[in-house]
């Protein structure tokens, strides 16, 4: 993953790098480094370890200097150590920060070494760095270097260096990672996103794949993959937050969860047109075969979710698929003729690279995205926004709901078009929807009647979520958000699956949480629960208020206000944040930054 940036013409370029980097540390935050390039000398300062740590070296041994380059790393080639901290150094002659594998590192490490380069780090960027000490010696100008080191590196990168022979200038690449460049007043900068350079400029060019090339202060000058010069588009960033801050809440997930109301109202406001239906403009997307809904992590369990909804409401034949999954097993694309790619950040790479391959196979491509300026929604035919706003806690929680509110939207829409749901049927949804701020701010309740129960959850090695129909996914996303945020294992079940095999984890306290609403399935769904209460589970139930009448002699019941079964699976989603949220603060996690993770996944 990894986040990089670079300034030139700035009078203090540090302290901006330092800034864009605060922006990037959702792509890992395992090590951090800046490299200033004053007047040719090469100066770095890394720290391992979250952003602050740089910050507090940068504190004590500035950095002054208008050109330089830094880097937040996310570990994958070697440990998270200084040495393997980004800017890589090779001697004091070149710099480089990298986002990305290069897959043929260990060759060209072998002939490096041959001919006397010393590696001071374990990663596969460090071939980078000497590939490019010999190409400044070599050839005539930093572009011409630029394109001898590419000719000889395989895979997945965007870099940015600086060398000492050319002081006055920063070389960039890419290729399958993100990277733009930002057009300041007497100064340009290099971004893995637009938000990066926020602050400096809204003014913005995004590099296609292949595209490298070299910038200084008042100049940039791209080339595509085959030399030839690149004329990209320069796009104006949609108005940047400032550093987006936590409002007095004690983590950005908090401040998050609290965000949801607000955020289906504006996701809302997106999809609904000037007479109060629906807006979504998705061409002949009416007369479809059928779609393969494309995501990671969270966002898949979303994509599940939509499939109920458009199975059921639309008559669409939906597949979810996960995209690391996707292109690497041939599937069969014939009875499909749409993709959509669902993603908050819109840079998870292996969801952008299941829609590329989507794309190749002659399906069109939707992406679903909270980020208008990111790869998904540049690349996709078709896009539709949430707009969740920024989101920083790496668990996703506000972008997953408003990703629901615009999947049942489409669900409904979709369905009218087809001649599956009238137009009374989509207006009682647009209004059910419409519903959703006013009681998932009343959901917030959860927070106080959940408390009680968390030092007992917290005490758990294990834990089980359960749910039927549209709200086995949820159990999918309520047992990811225990795991990634308190670290205690926890397994999501559809319910009638239980009996066979995991009802053998049960024993006397392990506590299972199930997720219930009024819908056809909640006679099962109880009677599911009781087989494991009789087996002695400690059983928690998160449902609808009405809902609770139907079981019997269970402790715990966390209750949400009642609603159509249809969006249940969207305000039941609160209490399950919370429960993850307040489990992970009692046993002194980081929840805004779980260990080993990073918010957006740029690597396969
Ligand atoms: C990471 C994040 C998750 C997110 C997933 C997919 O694993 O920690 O919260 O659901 O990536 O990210 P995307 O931006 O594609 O939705």
């Amino acid at each position: 993953m990894c986040g990089i940036v670079g300034a030139i013409g700035h009078p203090d370029a540090a302290s901006v790098l330092y800034q864009a980097l605060q922006r990037l540390e959702y792509r890992g935050y395992d090590s951090a480094g800046i490299c200033i390039a004053d007047g040719g000398a090469l100066d770095a300062r890394r720290a391992v370890g979250k952003l602050s740590a740089l910050g507090e070296v940068l504190a004590k041994d500035p950095l002054p200097g208008m050109t330089g380059i830094g880097h937040t790393r996310w570990a994958t080639h070697g440990k998270a150590t200084l040495n393997n901290a980004h800017p890589i150094m090779a001697g004091a002659e070149v710099a480089v920060v990298h986002n990305g594998i290069i897959e043929n590192h260990k060759i060209l490490k072998a002939g490096l070494i041959e001919r006397g380069h010393v590696f001071t780090s374990d990663t596969d960027t460090e071939v980078l760095t000497h590939l490019f000490a010999e190409a400044v010696a070599s050839q005539p100008d930093l572009m011409s270097a630029t394109k001898h080191v590419l000719g000889q590196i395989e895979g997945a990168y965007a870099f940015a260096v600086v060398a000492k022979a050319f002081p006055d200038q920063i070389a960039i690449a890419r290729n399958a990672s993100p990277l733009a460049v930002g057009l300041g007043e007497g100064a340009n900068y290099i971004g893995s996103d637009a938000m990066a350079m926020g602050s400096m400029t809204r003014r913005i060019i995004f590099l296609k794949d292949g595209d490298y090339g070299v910038i200084s202060r008042d100049d940039i000058e791209l080339r595509s993959e085959d030399g030839t010069p690149a004329q990209r588009e320069v796009v104006m960033a949609s108005a940047s937050p400032g550093l987006v801050s936590k409002d007095g809440y004690q983590h950005f997930m908090e401040k998050e969860i609290h965000e949801q109301p607000e955020a289906i109202a504006h996701t809302l406001a997106e999809i609904t047109a000037a007479d109060g239906g629906f807006n979504f403009e998705l061409g002949d997307a009416a007369e479809m075969k059928g779609m393969v809904m494309l995501a990671a992590g969270t966002s898949h369990n979303a994509a599940m979710i939509g499939k109920y909804w458009m199975e059921s409401l639309a008559d669409l034949p939906v597949v979810t698929e996960i995209a690391s999954e996707f292109r690497y097993r041939n599937p069969s694309v014939r009875h499909l003729d749409m993709a959509m790619g669902i993603s908050q950040s819109g840079e998870s790479l292996d969801t952008l690279m299941a829609l590329r391959y989507a794309a190749e196979q002659g399906l069109k491509t939707l992406g679903l995205v909270n980020v208008a300026e990111s790869t998904i929604a540049r690349e996709t035919d078709l896009q539709l926004l949430t707009r969740a706003g920024p989101e920083i806690g790496v668990a996703s929680t506000k972008s997953f709901t408003a990703q629901l509110a615009v999947l049942l939207g489409l669900a409904a829409e979709l369905g009218q078009k087809r001649g599956v749901l009238s137009a009374d049927d989509a207006a009682k949804i647009h209004a059910d929807l419409a519903s959703l701020p006013r009681l998932m701010g009343a959901a917030m309740n959860s927070f106080d009647d959940i408390r009680p129960f968390i030092s007992q959850l917290a005490r758990a090695q294990s834990c089980l979520f359960l749910g039927r129909g549209m709200l086995y996914p949820l159990a999918l996303e309520g047992a990811l958000k225990l795991k990634e945020l308190s670290y205690i294992h926890a397994e999501g079940y559809a319910s009638g699956e239980m009996k066979h095999g995991p009802i053998a984890l049960i024993e006397e306290g392990l506590p299972v949480i199930a997720l219930l609403s009024n819908d056809e399935h909640l006679p099962k769904a109880v009677s599911n629960l009781m087989e494991a209460k009789a087996r002695g589970a400690a059983v928690m139930v998160i449902c609808t208020e009405s809902t609770k009448e139907a079981v019997e002699d269970i402790d715990t019941i966390i209750t949400v206000p009642d609603c159509d079964p249809l969006i249940a699976p969207i305000l039941l989603s609160i209490p399950a944040q919370i429960l993850s949220y307040l489990t992970a603060v009692h046993k002194g996690t980081d929840v805004d930054q779980p260990r080993n993770h990073a918010k957006s996944v740029t690597l396969e």
